[in-house]
C-alpha cells in the first residue's frame, strides 16, 4: 500500500516557485493541516538552501534515537548521486524526528558508508534515479508512512506529478508575478513538448491574509 501524496508548494500568481517573497509563517502553519508522517523533500531544495549550512565534519559520527511516541514527521531526501553532505545539520532541525535518504543501486559506495557510519537510514529503490513508487511502498512497509508532504521545487514536483503518484495538489498562490525565463515552475516536465494533460479536480479554495489563496485540488486518477 502507498502513502497518500500531497504536493503543497508556495507559487506566485504565474506558477514560479522563487523570485518572491513567501508567507513562511503562512506556508508552514497551513502545512501542519496534514499531519504528514514524511516530509519529502528535494535534494535541491536543501542544496539551495538560503542558510551557510556546513557540511559534516568527517570525524562527527551523529546518532539520534527518537522516541517511540516522538509524532513529528521523518524527513525523506532523494539523493541518488551522494549529492547532500550536510545530514548532521539537517537532522538536528526541530520539523524532523529522524531521516532517511533515498539512493538507487547506483549511488557511490563510499556515501552509502558515510551515511550508514552515521546511522542514516536508506531505502535503496531504482537504478539510476530514485524509483518513487518503490520508494513509498518501502516507507509504507519499514517506516509504516501514511501521508507524505511533497516540499520540493518543480523537478521532483514533476517527476512525482508524471509518474501519477501525487494525489493532491495544494498551491498557495502570492498576488504577485515573477516572469522572466526561469524554469523555477511547480511543476517542471523533462518532456518537452508535454506529454499529456493531467485533469485535476477542484477542492476548494481558502483566502488567507494579505490576498494569498490556497488553491487545492485532487489529482484524476
Ligand atoms: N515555493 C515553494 O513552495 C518551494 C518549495 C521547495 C523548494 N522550492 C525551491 O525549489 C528550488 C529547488 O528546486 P529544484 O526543482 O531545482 O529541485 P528539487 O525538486 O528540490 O530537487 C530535485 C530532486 O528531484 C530528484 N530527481 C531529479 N530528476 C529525477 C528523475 N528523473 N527521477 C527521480 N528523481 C529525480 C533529485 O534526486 P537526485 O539528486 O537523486 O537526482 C532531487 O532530489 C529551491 O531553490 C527552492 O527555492 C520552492
Amino acid at each position: 500500500m502507498k502513502p497518500k501524496v500531497i504536493l503543497y508548494t508556495a507559487t506566485s500568481l504565474d506558477g514560479r516557485t522563487q523570485g518572491f517573497s513567501i508567507d513562511m509563517g503562512l506556508f508552514y502553519s497551513l502545512a501542519q493541516r496534514w499531519g504528514e508522517n514524511a516530509s519529502l523533500v528535494g535534494c535541491d531544495t536543501l542544496l539551495n538552501a538560503p542558510d551557510d549550512i556546513p557540511e559534516d565534519e568527517p570525524s562527527e559520527v551523529l546518532t539520534i534515537t527518537p522516541s517511540a511516541d516522538d509524532s513529528r514527521p521523518i524527513l525523506v531526501v532523494p539523493d541518488s548521486r551522494g549529492r547532500l553532505k550536510s545530514w548532521h545539520y539537517w537532522r538536528k532541525q526541530p520539523y524532523w524526528k529522524d531521516c532517511i535518504a533515498l539512493c538507487t543501486k547506483n549511488t557511490p559506495a563510499e556515501h552509502i558508508e558515510y551515511l550508514k557510519r552515521n546511522s542514516i537510514k536508506t531505502i535503496t529503490a531504482g537504478i539510476e534515479t530514485v524509483d518513487y513508487s518503490q520508494a513509498l511502498d518501502a516507507l509504507h512497509e519499514q517506516m509504516g508512512t501514511t501521508t507524505v508532504r511533497v516540499d520540493s521545487g518543480g523537478t521532483l514536483n514533476g517527476v512525482l506529478i508524471r509518474s501519477g503518484l501525487v494525489d493532491e495538489l495544494h498551491l498557495l498562490v502570492h498576488p504577485t508575478l515573477v516572469g522572466a525565463s526561469t524554469q523555477a515552475t511547480f511543476f517542471r516536465d523533462a518532456n518537452s513538448p508535454p506529454t499529456g494533460e493531467i485533469p485535476l479536480k477542484f477542492l476548494g479554495s481558502e483566502v488567507h491574509s494579505e490576498q494569498i489563496i490556497l488553491l487545492s485540488y485532487a489529482v484524476v486518477k
